[in-house]
């Protein structure tokens, strides 16, 4: 995370620390959960239009991944691989995972476009693939859920711009 960003954040959670979501500390994390000042400064960085996303919503449309992902920082692979630090790795890049062939050798690194496509038909954009999700036919809800597993999984700007 670049500099002025962090600077950002930490000056946000500062005038609004009152508004930290509470959330219990997830098991034994390496560092800590962002509070819900920090996501909406992050979500501002965003490029559109994901700096417009509903957090609220893109939490809700998650409940349709969480049978199969965790989120949080070494959470366990489940049917699907955990998603922490998913953008700006190589699909099917998780060592530790089994991929099909299909994700294995897709040959991009995952961004909001890429998973906008995936979301909307995982079985049409990548043919062979083993995750069975029907996917989200509706865009806005497409750009919530990218936008939540941005501040969700560490994503940082300096990092993948
Ligand atoms: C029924 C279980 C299931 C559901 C529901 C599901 N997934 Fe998956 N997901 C998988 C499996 C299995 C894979 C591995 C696919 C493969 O190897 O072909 C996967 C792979 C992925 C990947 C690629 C990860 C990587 O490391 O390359 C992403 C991103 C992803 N899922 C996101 C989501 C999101 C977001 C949702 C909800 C909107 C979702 N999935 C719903 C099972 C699921």
């Amino acid at each position: 995370m670049n500099r002025s960003v962090l600077i950002a954040l930490a000056g946000f959670s500062v005038v609004s620390c009152s508004q930290g979501d509470g959330a219990p500390a997830p098991s034994a994390p390496t560092r800590p959960a962002p509070t819900a000042a920090e996501k909406a400064a992050l979500l501002a960085t965003l490029p559109a239009p994901y700096d417009q996303a509903d957090l609220d919503n893109g939490r809700r449309v998650f409940a349709r991944c969480r049978s199969c992902h965790t989120l949080t920082e070494g959470g366990p692979n489940m049917t699907g691989p955990n998603l922490y630090g998913v953008f700006g790795r190589t699909a099917g890049g998780k060592p530790d995972y089994n991929y099909s062939a299909a994700v294995r050798q897709a040959g991009f690194a995952w961004d909001a476009e890429h998973l906008d496509h995936w979301l909307e038909n995982p079985r049409t954009f990548l043919k062979g693939t083993k995750m069975s999700f029907a996917g989200i036919p509706d865009a806005e809800d497409r750009r919530d859920v990218i936008a939540f597993l941005k501040v969700e999984t560490g994503y940082t700007p300096a990092a993948q711009p």
